[in-house]
C-alpha cells in the first residue's frame, strides 16, 4: 500500500497547475482527463444502477439488464444484492468502465417519484444495507468503482436541478443521509455523486457541509466527488466545498479561464486545487488505472450465470400480495385444459425503468413467453391487448409498415435529415434510416448544436383517413404535411427534461391521409434557447409519433372483456412502460395510465377469477383491489422479467418478497402529499420550493402513526407465500459487544406449510412511551430465512444502540433516550408476532464522528 501511495504523490508532484485544472473536469460525455505525459489515464463511467449501458444513450453496446433495486429490495437479501453487485462489476469491464454510476441510494419519499424504482426503499437501514452489500460485491475484485447516488436527497424529478428543499437535520441524518453513511462507513464506496438539488439553500456540489463537514469530516470517507451530469454549479463553491469531478466534459463550468481566475481572485487556493486532483488520481489508481493496461472496447457479453442471477433475484423480490383462496400458484395440474387470458401488458417485457437506468438488454423476456415456455403444453393461452402501452405514439419508421413506409429524399427507406443555419439554405446531410424520430438524442448530435433541423420524408399510408400524429421538439417546431402546418409548437417544450427522457406528454392532433399517396412530411425545430439546462441549451431535436386511427381507436377495453368472458382465468398484466416511470419526470398520477384501472375492473366483472400482476417501481392506485382474487407486484425485474413472473405464478420459485414500500389506498395519505413536488413563489419567476415537512414520517414511519386501518392497502414489509410461517421465542438480550452497547434479539421461525418456502423476518424498535416527536416504530434489523417444510430455523440478529437512537438537532448529537423499548417481530410492519420490552436505564450519546 505504501508503494502505491508513493506513485499518485510523485505523479500529482509532477503535475502543473494546469494540468491539475485540466483534471477537475471531464474530458468528454463519459470519460475523464488523460495526462499521458505524466502517466494518468483517462478512466470511463458508465450508467447506471441496474446494468452497464456503455457510452451510447440509445440503443448501445448490448448489457445485462439487471432487476431495479426496488426489486432487489423486496428480496430482503443483502446475499443477492452482494452477487448483483458483482456481476455488475463484470459487465463494467465488458464496457471498458472502470466507474460504475450507482447504486442509487435515496429513499422513497412519495408514490409519484420518478426515480423511486432505482432506489431501494422507502426504508433507510433496508436501503443501506443492501447498497453496503451490492457495493461490497461491485468492488470486491477491485477495477470497478461504485458512485453511490444522489447525494443527498434527490427524491423527485420535477425541477431536479433546481428545486430548493427544505430539510430539517433530524430528518437529513435519520432518513436521507443514513443510508450513505450506512454506505460509506461500512462498504467504502470509492466515489460519490452529487444531487442536481439544493438542499437547504445550497446546491448539493457546492455544499461544504454535506462534502466537507458530514461526508469527509464526520464519516471519515476519502473516495473521489463527482458530480451529477450537468450539476456543478459554482467554480470556487464547489471546489472549495469538496467536489473533485465536474462531469460531463469537457469542462463547462470549470475551465482554465475560469478556475485561474477563481484563484486570482482568491476565493481558491491551488492546495484546494491540488487536493481535487489528488482525490481524482486516487480514484484512478484505486481502479487500475495506474497499472498502464487499457481497458477493452465495448462488448456484449451475454452469460448465462447473469441470466440465472437476474431471473432468481428478479423472482425472489416478487411481493405476491393478495391470493383469496390460493388461486396460485398456477400448476401444471391446476391449468391442464384450461383456457388463461393474457391481458394487457402481456407482451411486453417490463424490464426497466426510463432514463440513465435503462439498458439496451440482451434480450427480454415477455411474461407470454415465459408463461407459453412453462405452461405451453398444459393449458391454451389467448390474449387481448386492453390498453396501449406507452404515453407517446409510437416513432414514424420505416417499421410502422402497419401505418405505411416513408422514404427519403435520396429514395432510401427512412427520413433525411437537414441541418442549416437559421436562415441559410438546407443542406441534406443524413438519411436517418429506420429509427428517424429518435432525433431526441439532442446530447449525441454535436452537429446539431445551434442549427435548425429538418426531418423530410415521403410517407405512403397504408389506410385512408384519419391518422394520429403527436410532436414534440425541444424548441419551436412545426410539422408540415404536403406543406400545409399541421402542428406548431412556438416556444420550447414545456417539460425540457421530460422530453429528453421521452417522458413528456405531447400534443395529439389527427391529419386525412389517402393510402398509396405519398404525402410529404417535414418536421422543422429550431436550436432551443434559454432552456434552463445547460446541456440542452441549442441542442435541436424533435421527436414524431404516428398511430392509424383504427388502431388508436379501437376498443381495446371491449375486446379484453369479450376475451377475459371466454376463458377459465384471466391475468391482467398492468404497469409502467418506461416513458410512464423515468428519470427526469414524476408520475402524472397515482392511477395507471392509458385507462389500465378500468381495464382490470372490466376483466374482473367478466371473469371472476382475475389476477393482476403489476410492474412498476412504486405504489399504485388499486381501485379495483377487492374485485380481484390475486396480485402479484413484480416491479421492474430486468431482462427475466416474464421469467421471473411465470417463476411466480406458477410456484416454481414459492414468492418470498415483502414490499419495501408502504402501498398506502389513496395517495392524499401519502406523508408527502402537498408537500411535493412543491410550489414556486407566487409570481412564477422563482425556484421551485419544497419541504420535507413530514420530517422523519416517511413510509411507515407515517402510516403508524393515522389511527384508520384502512390507511394502507399493503403495508411496508408485506409478503404472502404459498407455505405458512410461524414466528415466536423472542429473546432480546443485551451483549458485550461494542461496550454493552448491543442487543441481541433470537426467534424461532417454523415453515408450517406443505412447501419449502421463504420468508423476511423483521425486527422494530419503538418506545414503550409511544412519544409523538418519535416514530412509533422503526426496523433495525431484518433476515430472509428459507425453509423445509416442517423446518424450524432460530434468527439471532443484533441491534447495535445507535440503530436505536435518534438525531436529536438540540445536541447534535444521536440520542437514546433513557426508558423503556419495544422489540417486536413480525412478517411485516403491521404484521406483528411478538414483542419484548427492554430498559435502557441511561441516556446514551452517540457524537456525531462515532463508530460503531
Ligand atoms: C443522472 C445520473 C446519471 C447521469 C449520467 C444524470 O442525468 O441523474 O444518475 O448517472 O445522468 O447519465
Amino acid at each position: 500500500m505504501a508503494a502505491q501511495a508513493v506513485d499518485t504523490d510523485a505523479i500529482l508532484r509532477s503535475l502543473t497547475l494546469d494540468e491539475k485544472i485540466s483534471l477537475l473536469a471531464g474530458a468528454n460525455f463519459w470519460e475523464t482527463v488523460g495526462i499521458p505525459s505524466k502517466g494518468v489515464p483517462s478512466i470511463k463511467t458508465t450508467d447506471g444502477p441496474n446494468g452497464c449501458r456503455g457510452a451510447d444513450i440509445d440503443g448501445g453496446t448490448k448489457a445485462a439488464c439487471f432487476p431495479a433495486a426496488s426489486n432487489v429490495a423486496a428480496t430482503f437479501d443483502p446475499d443477492l444484492a452482494r452477487r448483483i453487485g458483482a456481476a455488475l462489476a463484470q459487465e463494467a469491464r465488458t464496457k471498458g468502465a472502470r466507474v460504475l454510476l450507482g447504486p442509487t441510494v435515496c429513499c422513497h419519499r412519495h408514490p409519484l417519484g420518478g426515480r423511486n424504482f432505482e432506489s431501494f426503499s422507502e426504508d433507510p437501514l433496508l436501503t443501506g444495507t443492501l447498497a453496503t452489500a451490492l457495493i461490497k460485491g461491485l468492488q470486491e475484485d477491485g477495477g470497478v468503482a461504485a458512485c453511490i447516488k444522489h447525494f443527498v436527497a434527490n427524491e423527485q424529478e420535477t425541477a431536479r436541478m433546481s428545486v430548493d428543499e427544505t430539510i430539517g437535520e433530524r430528518a437529513l441524518r435519520e432518513i436521507y443521509l443514513r443510508p450513505f453513511e450506512m454506505a460509506v462507513r461500512e462498504a467504502a464506496p470509492w466515489s460519490l455523486m452529487t444531487a442536481y438539488n439544493l438542499v437547504n439553500g445550497v446546491h448539493c456540489d457546492s455544499h461544504d457541509w454535506l462534502l466537507r463537514d458530514v461526508l469527509r469530516g464526520e464519516w471519515g470517507w476519502d473516495g473521489a466527488v463527482i458530480s451529477d451530469w450537468g450539476g456543478t454549479n459554482s467554480v470556487a463553491g464547489s471546489i472549495n466545498a469538496g467536489l473533485d469531478l465536474e462531469m460531463p466534459g469537457p469542462a463547462g463550468v470549470r475551465t482554465l479561464q475560469t478556475v485561474r481566475a477563481a484563484l486570482e481572485a482568491g476565493e481558491v487556493t491551488e492546495e484546494t486545487i491540488t487536493e481535487r486532483a489528488a482525490a481524482l488520481l486516487k480514484l484512478i489508481h484505486r481502479v487500475g488505472g495506474l497499472e498502464g493496461t487499457s481497458p477493452a472496447g465495448e462488448k456484449a457479453v451475454d452469460r448465462p450465470e447473469h441470466r440465472a442471477l437476474i431471473r432468481e433475484v428478479g423472482a425472489r423480490g416478487m411481493v405476491l400480495l393478495k391470493n383469496e383462496g390460493d388461486l396460485l400458484p398456477l400448476t401444471k395440474e391446476k391449468v391442464k385444459g384450461k383456457k388463461i387470458a393474457l391481458i394487457g401488458l402481456a407482451k411486453d417485457a417490463l424490464a426497466h425503468g426510463g432514463g440513465s437506468a435503462s439498458v439496451n438488454a440482451h434480450y427480454k423476456v415477455s411474461p407470454w413467453d415465459g408463461l407459453h415456455a412453462a405452461l405451453g403444453d398444459s393449458a391454451e393461452f389467448v390474449y387481448a391487448k386492453g390498453a396501449h402501452r406507452q404515453r407517446l405514439l409510437p416513432p414514424l419508421s420505416k417499421d410502422s409498415t402497419a401505418a405505411g413506409s416513408v422514404t427519403g429524399l435520396d429514395g432510401q427507406p427512412g427520413f433525411t435529415r437537414l441541418l442549416y443555419e437559421a436562415g441559410a439554405n438546407p443542406e441534406p446531410s443524413s438519411t436517418l434510416h429506420g429509427y428517424p424520430s429518435s432525433a431526441y438524442s439532442p446530447l449525441g448530435s454535436q452537429e446539431s448544436l445551434n442549427r435548425v433541423v429538418e426531418l423530410v420524408g415521403d410517407f405512403t399510408p397504408t389506410e385512408s383517413g384519419a391518422h394520429y400524429m403527436a410532436c414534440s421538439g425541444i424548441g419551436a417546431t412545426t410539422v408540415f404535411v404536403d406543406d400545409t402546418i399541421v402542428f406548431r409548437q412556438t416556444r420550447n417544450s414545456a417539460d425540457p427534461m421530460g422530453a429528453l427522457f421521452m417522458a413528456a406528454s405531447e400534443d395529439l392532433f389527427r391529419h386525412d391521409f389517402a393510402a398509396g399517396r405519398a404525402h410529404r412530411i417535414r418536421v422543422r425545430t429550431e436550436p432551443p434557447t434559454d432552456v434552463g439546462m445547460r446541456i440542452l441549451e441549442g441542442r435541436s431535436g424533435a421527436r414524431l409519433g404516428f398511430r392509424l386511427a383504427s388502431e388508436h381507436d379501437a376498443d381495446l377495453r371491449g375486446e379484453a372483456e369479450r376475451v377475459a368472458r371466454e376463458a377459465d382465468l384471466a391475468i391482467v398484466f398492468t404497469g409502467h412502460d418506461p416513458q410512464w416511470e423515468s428519470e427526469g419526470r414524476d408520475q402524472d398520477s397515482f392511477a395507471l395510465p392509458n385507462g389500465q384501472n378500468e381495464l382490470v375492473a372490466a376483466v374482473a366483472r367478466a371473469n371472476p377469477h382475475t389476477v393482476v400482476v403489476n410492474a412498476t417501481g412504486v405504489a399504485v392506485a388499486m381501485p379495483w383491489l377487492a374485485d380481484v382474487r390475486a396480485v402479484v407486484q413484480a416491479w421492474f425485474a430486468g431482462q427475466e422479467c416474464g421469467n421471473a413472473v411465470t417463476d411466480v405464478l406458477t410456484g416454481a420459485v414459492n414468492p418470498e418478497g415483502h414490499l419495501p414500500v408502504s402501498f398506502p389506498r389513496r395517495i392524499e395519505d401519502a406523508p408527502a402529499h402537498g408537500n411535493f413536488p412543491g410550489e414556486y413563489d407566487v409570481d412564477g419567476g422563482g425556484p421551485l420550493r419544497v419541504t420535507y415537512a413530514e420530517g422523519v414520517f416517511v413510509g411507515y414511519r407515517h402510516y403508524d402513526r393515522l389511527s384508520r386501518e384502512d390507511v394502507v392497502n399493503f403495508a411496508f414489509g408485506h409478503g404472502l407465500s404459498y407455505t405458512s410461517f410461524q414466528l415466536g421465542g423472542l429473546r432480546v438480550e443485551p451483549s458485550g459487544g461494542t461496550g454493552g452497547d448491543e442487543f441481541v434479539v433470537t426467534a424461532q421461525v417454523t415453515n408450517t406449510g406443505a412447501l419449502p418456502g421463504g420468508v423476511a423476518v423483521q425486527v422494530y424498535v419503538g418506545s414503550a412511551a409511544k412519544p409523538l416527536e418519535h416514530p412509533v416504530k422503526t426496523l433495525v434489523a431484518y433476515q430472509k430465512a428459507r425453509l423445509q417444510p416442517g423446518e424450524a430455523q432460530s434468527v439471532r440478529l443484533v441491534v447495535k444502540g445507535r440503530d436505536m437512537a435518534h438525531f436529536d438537532e438540540k445536541a447534535r448529537a444521536w440520542v437514546l433516550e433513557a426508558g423503556t423499548y419495544h422489540f417486536s417481530v413480525g412478517f411485516s410492519s403491521v404484521d406483528i408476532k411478538e414483542k419484548a420490552a427492554v430498559t435502557i436505564e441511561q441516556q446514551r450519546v452517540y457524537p456525531l464522528k462515532w463508530r460503531g
